[in-house]
């Protein structure tokens, strides 16, 4: 028997069945799909907020980490301070949603992007980061002619060989010019430093940002005896958080993944100082057994990464995540009888929260196993 298609053009939409569904059970949501656990991710949040309290210190999460304001929003009405963003456009994502205090914590050059920063500068409070005299003085003129202010934190290469100023004498001579130049006012200091948070151990990552926090401070003492007041020094990520909060050089944190815990946080050694729990997992609906030990998984490189390691499979301890392709992910289980099987569904942990989300639309968020809210990733895939 032949079936002709129906005369007329069809939406996709209208044929296709939502991932999810508020009031849906897990059992309903449909795979692949980014999940939320609401609780582990509200104590995540009071956690880090009472971390930062206590010892008097800022707490501006980072907002690369997840792309969604409705995380952000969470984070302000616990006592954030604001948030930070890396990018222009995805800063404008959450200016619209209502987040008026943000630091775009990365270097901005060219005409497009300065003079969309001068737009949004009439639109929230902003500071931005600085390393290089022709950015700062091309900063400056966009501010002008959109009659806007800005922020400045000249950012400091503490050790991540990244962005950054390499010299004190450098680092003052931009703070002076931030100091004279129209739309732009002289803040502090960025000294943030990506290339510690994952030392493995508690006490390598107490070291070295003990030792970061002293190079900044060499900076700050510099800065003052030139006249320039740090009003805010900025930095620090998940892993050093809890040291970088005890310098008492920062003003200010920024960390970003805690809220969720990624795979490769979870592999660090925490000590008793302050635990966070993963809150985020990737559900998968196992497609294919094709050997007694291998279950196959709709979950790819589409909906995850694996530059910091495949994803973990959650609560199942004796079966390991082996590959990660496209559209497949691949599960090996140590014995037959503990093999996911055919149809089951699967959680697992995304080796890296950040890029991870920038792989899809909407944020599944559950309490108690039923999705309570479906929370948009607005800004997914704003990178200009
Ligand atoms: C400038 C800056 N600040 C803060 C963070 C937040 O780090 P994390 O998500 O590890 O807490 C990052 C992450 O790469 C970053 O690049």
């Amino acid at each position: 028997m032949t079936v002709s298609p129906a005369a007329g053009p069809v939406s996709a939409s209208a044929l296709m069945t939502p991932a999810a569904r508020v009031g849906d059970s897990l059992a309903q949501v449909d795979t692949p799909s980014l999940l939320l656990d609401l609780d582990r991710f509200e104590e995540n949040l009071r956690g880090m907020q009472v971390l930062a309290e206590r010892h008097g210190v800022a707490l501006r999460p980072h907002a690369k980490a997840h792309r969604c304001p409705e995380v952000a929003l969470r984070q302000i009405a616990l006592g954030a301070a604001g948030i930070c963003c890396q990018k222009v456009s995805e800063a404008a994502c959450f200016v619209e949603a209502g987040i008026h205090d943000i630091h775009i914590s990365n270097e901005i050059v060219g005409p497009a992007k300065l003079a969309m920063l001068a737009r949004l500068a009439r639109h929230a409070r902003l500071t931005v980061c600085v390393d290089h005299m022709t950015a700062l003085q091309d900063l400056s003129q966009a501010l002008v002619e959109y009659d806007a202010t800005i922020g400045i934190l000249v950012e400091i290469d503490i050790g991540q060989k990244r962005c950054g100023v390499q010299s004190i004498q450098e680092a003052v001579k931009l703070g002076k010019a931030a100091q004279r130049l129209p739309g732009v006012r002289f803040t502090g200091i960025q000294a943030y430093h990506g290339g510690i948070q994952h030392k493995a151990s508690h006490d390598q990552r107490r070291q070295a940002s003990e030792a970061a926090a002293k190079r900044t401070a060499r900076f700050v003492a510099a800065f003052d005896r030139a006249g320039l007041q740090c009003d805010v020094v900025t930095g620090g990520g998940t892993g050093t958080v809890m040291f970088d909060v005890a310098s008492g050089v920062y003003t200010e944190i920024q960390p970003g993944s805690y809220a969720f815990m990624d795979g490769d946080y979870g592999r660090l050694q925490w000590g008793d100082v302050l635990t966070f729990a993963h809150s985020l997992f990737l559900l998968g609906t196992v497609m294919s057994t094709p050997t007694p030990k291998r279950a196959v998984v709709d979950i790819g490189l589409k909906s995850t990464t694996a530059e910091s390691g495949l994803p973990v499979p959650a609560g199942l301890p004796s079966v390991q995540c082996t590959g990660l392709h496209d559209e497949h992910l691949l599960l090996l289980a140590q014995e037959e009888s503990q093999r996911p099987a055919l149809g089951s569904r699967v959680r697992v942990i995304p080796g890296h929260c950040d890029p991870t989300f920038n792989l899809h639309d909407t944020l599944v968020v559950l309490r108690n196993e039923q999705v309570e809210a479906l929370w948009p990733i607005t800004a997914r895939g704003y990178s200009w």
